[in-house]
């Protein structure tokens, strides 16, 4: 199978240019993860992840500030998308941002539930980066990058490998991602949808 031919759907966020700054301020201004504290970075001098800030280790919390101002938009905008390739509802459990800086990258790498994705918050030109990289590990030639800008709004498959470039310039990127368990219900038959 083509990587290219697999799931991945792309919206713009509605409400990008709404929420952005105040968004970028509160992830700017959010405590580094408490056991990374010490230098001010999570960056860790792991094989495949080097970062410089994020809230993974918080996903489930509703509460944080970020979450509160936008969480839900995400959320229903995700549930929207899928709903519309006829899956019943959907359930955006873990949501989380990520921050890279010069150097940093997500290496190769799969998530848990059945879909993911990435909100792509601060993704300026001047980064000159297409987007998420994709490939097919039966065939790993067979590797493509998604081209998105600022605002965009992505969901795939979470057995997808992909990755995030290292960054080569002084810019920062800023992503929301998440995991998402889509539902259908348990009578679906193709011939009662459209198809
Ligand atoms: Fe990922």
């Amino acid at each position: 199978m083509n990587i290219e031919n697999m799931l991945i759907l792309k919206n713009k966020f509605k409400y990008h240019k709404d929420v952005k700054n105040k968004l970028l301020k509160i992830i700017n201004e959010a405590p580094f993860p408490l056991d990374e504290s010490n230098n001010k970075t999570h960056t860790k001098g792991g094989d495949n992840h080097s970062f410089y800030k994020h809230d993974w280790n918080d996903c489930l919390n509703k509460n944080r500030q970020w979450y509160k101002l936008t969480g839900k938009k995400i959320s229903d905008e995700l549930i929207a998308m899928l709903k519309k390739i006829n899956y019943d509802d959907a359930v955006v459990h873990e949501m989380w941002f990520q921050q890279y800086k010069l150097n940093d990258f997500h290496g190769w790498h799969l998530h848990g539930r059945n879909f993911t994705g990435v909100y792509y918050v601060d993704f300026s030109e001047k980064l000159k980066q297409k987007g998420t990289e994709f490939i097919n590990i039966g065939n790993p030639k067979n590797k493509f990058v998604l081209d998105v800008e600022e605002g965009d709004i992505i969901i795939f498959p979470s057995n997808i490998w992909h990755r995030s470039p290292k960054i080569k310039s002084n810019s920062i990127k800023a992503i929301i991602s998440y995991n998402i368990e889509s539902i259908i219900n348990e009578n679906w038959k193709p011939y009662t949808r459209n198809t």
